[in-house]
């Protein structure tokens, strides 16, 4: 194991924030398919920012929620709680949607939960996490991260 310098953190870290980017792209291709009434297009999005936060979630909930929660209870709980709410909605998108006319609005309406929780997750808990965790907490997230995979391109370790 080489001496911890820290560039680990912000890889892990820099990940996070590809996928939320990739996250915030669908969403906007999400209102483009909401104008054109195109339903089908919005379930397609809608399971590919599934498959984006799938892993995306765990490494949160398993590896950096985890080490903050002891400072930040109340935070912590109430952004699991969104990634509830956000994920009820998009799971929608792989049963009835189109026998169920409310899922649109609905969906749109998780998606504006969905970036506001992006924004502060990168304003507060990504900052927070780059100060607070030790060096085993990050191995234990790294340890996560290769458990639960990606839906991005990683570059050879
Ligand atoms: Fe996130």
């Amino acid at each position: 194991m080489c001496e911890y310098c820290g560039c680990q953190a912000l890889e892990t870290i820099d990940e996070l924030t590809q996928e939320h980017e990739k996250v915030v792209d669908l969403i906007s291709h999400l209102r483009d398919a909401r104008r054109d009434g195109a339903v089908a297009r919005m379930a397609e999005l809608a399971r590919e920012i599934t498959a984006v936060l799938d892993p995306h979630t765990q490494v949160e909930e398993h590896g950096l929620f985890p080490a903050l929660a002891g400072d930040f209870p109340e935070q912590i709980a109430a952004l699991e709680a969104e990634h509830r709410r956000i994920e009820a909605v998009l799971a929608e998108a792989n049963g009835a949607f189109l026998t169920d006319p409310s899922w649109p609005d609905r969906l749109m309406e998780a998606m504006a939960l969905l970036r506001d929780h992006i924004l502060k997750e990168q304003d507060g808990v990504f900052p927070a996490a780059l100060a607070n965790l030790s060096t085993e907490e990050w191995e234990a997230v790294e340890a996560v991260r290769a458990e639960a995979g990606s839906t991005l391109s990683r570059s050879a370790a």
